[in-house]
């Protein structure tokens, strides 16, 4: 293989609000990597991803100044990491139509999300929620991304992302598109709902109860926690003491990565403890980190016209990757230039 410039691409869909899973298990991350240096950093806003499922339109545009404004309000500096939305980027979708060619009926029909996506009425999902993970595949591939930070329901994409680059590289004999490695770490990979342990907190979910969203006031922050299910046992004095704990393992998750802390660091410190104590630290903890932050984008939103200008400037350095990427992924294939 040759060696590949290293590069972080992720992407983040713009329908609703971010929630405390976008930002844990994703955007903190993002941050992360990006003021680690040692990579170039690639931020998406999955505009084409999020249409896969119906989205009015006004609503779509002000999601997607809205994530525009997460994305900085949480540390991402548009200077420094390419930030921009993938309409703007027609070579996403024209290199999606090759990986539609390269990937198998057999391989999508496993993507478990989509089974979960489509529900009981797959036969009324749209063509393009069945084809997302192609498309997905080729926001990666189209800037020869080597890494990609996601929450832990986005590994089987991941997995297919690297099927899809081994086989075109084999099919057309040729070493062109890297084998990318996810990267899923930290201590909230899934943070789970606040009202059941065993579902992913999540934007689409029916209940507000079971999310907290990166724009919930302080208040409504507070009361989530104090409101979110447990169990009647105090918290255990180590990790293992968790077990069957789902709700309890969830909040005590939550609490390291805000912290950044680890997981046996919360329990050390709150051994022996009832949620009576332990949820009004978390409260606080909680407002603490996203009250700064959600202030930051309601002033950002003020200027929607700056948001725009970022956006295209983002778009304008995305493409200078992406174009000569698309072009000689088309000679390959043996499309005449
Ligand atoms: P989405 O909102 O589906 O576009 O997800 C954007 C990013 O947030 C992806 O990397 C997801 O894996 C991550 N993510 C979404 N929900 C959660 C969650 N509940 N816990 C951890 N990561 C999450
Ligand atoms: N599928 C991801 C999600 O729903 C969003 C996404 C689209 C993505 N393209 C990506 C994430 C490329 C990482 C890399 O969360």
């Amino acid at each position: 293989m040759p060696e590949f410039t290293p590069r972080v691409f992720s992407g983040i869909q713009p329908s609703g609000g971010l929630t405390l899973g976008n930002y844990l298990g994703a955007m903190k991350r993002f941050v992360e990597l990006q003021n680690a240096g040692t990579h170039e950093t690639v931020y998406c806003i999955v505009d084409l991803h999020a249409i896969t499922v119906w989205q009015d339109p006004a609503e779509l545009a002000k999601a997607t100044r809205e994530l525009c404004a997460g994305y900085i309000a949480s540390g991402i500096d548009p200077e420094q990491s390419v930030l921009f939305h993938q309409s703007k980027v027609a070579e996403h979708v024209q290199l999606a139509w090759i990986f539609n060619c390269v990937a198998r009926m057999g391989w999508m029909q496993r993507m478990t999300q989509f089974k979960d996506k489509a529900g009981k009425n797959a036969e009324n999902a749209s063509l393009g929620l069945f084809a997302y993970p192609a498309l997905m595949a080729a926001d990666i591939l189209v800037y020869h991304a080597t890494h990609v930070p996601v929450g832990e329901d986005q590994k089987q994409h991941l997995e297919l992302t690297r099927d899809i680059a081994v086989k075109f590289n084999h099919d057309f004999e040729v070493e062109f598109f890297p084998v990318t490695e996810s990267v899923i770490e930290g201590a909230a990979t899934r943070v789970m709902s606040l009202r059941d342990g065993s579902k992913k907190m999540s934007k689409s979910d029916q209940s507000d109860m079971s999310r907290i969203n990166m724009t919930d006031s302080a208040d409504a922050i507070a009361k989530k926690i104090r409101k979110a299910r447990t169990d009647p046992e105090p918290l255990p004095s180590d990790l293992a003491g968790l077990d069957g704990r789902p709700e309890a393992r969830n909040l005590v998750n939550i609490f390291a990565a805000l912290a950044d802390s680890a997981p046996e660091a919360v329990i050390k410190d709150y051994a022996g403890q009832q949620f009576s104590a332990f949820k009004p630290a978390l409260a606080d903890l909680a407002v603490s980190r996203l009250s700064p932050i959600s202030a930051e984008m309601a002033r950002l939103m003020e200027d929607p016209a700056e948001i725009d200008r970022i956006l295209d400037r983002g778009a304008e350095r995305a493409r200078a990757i992406a174009a000569p990427i698309l072009k000689r992924t088309y000679e390959i294939a043996g499309m005449v230039g």
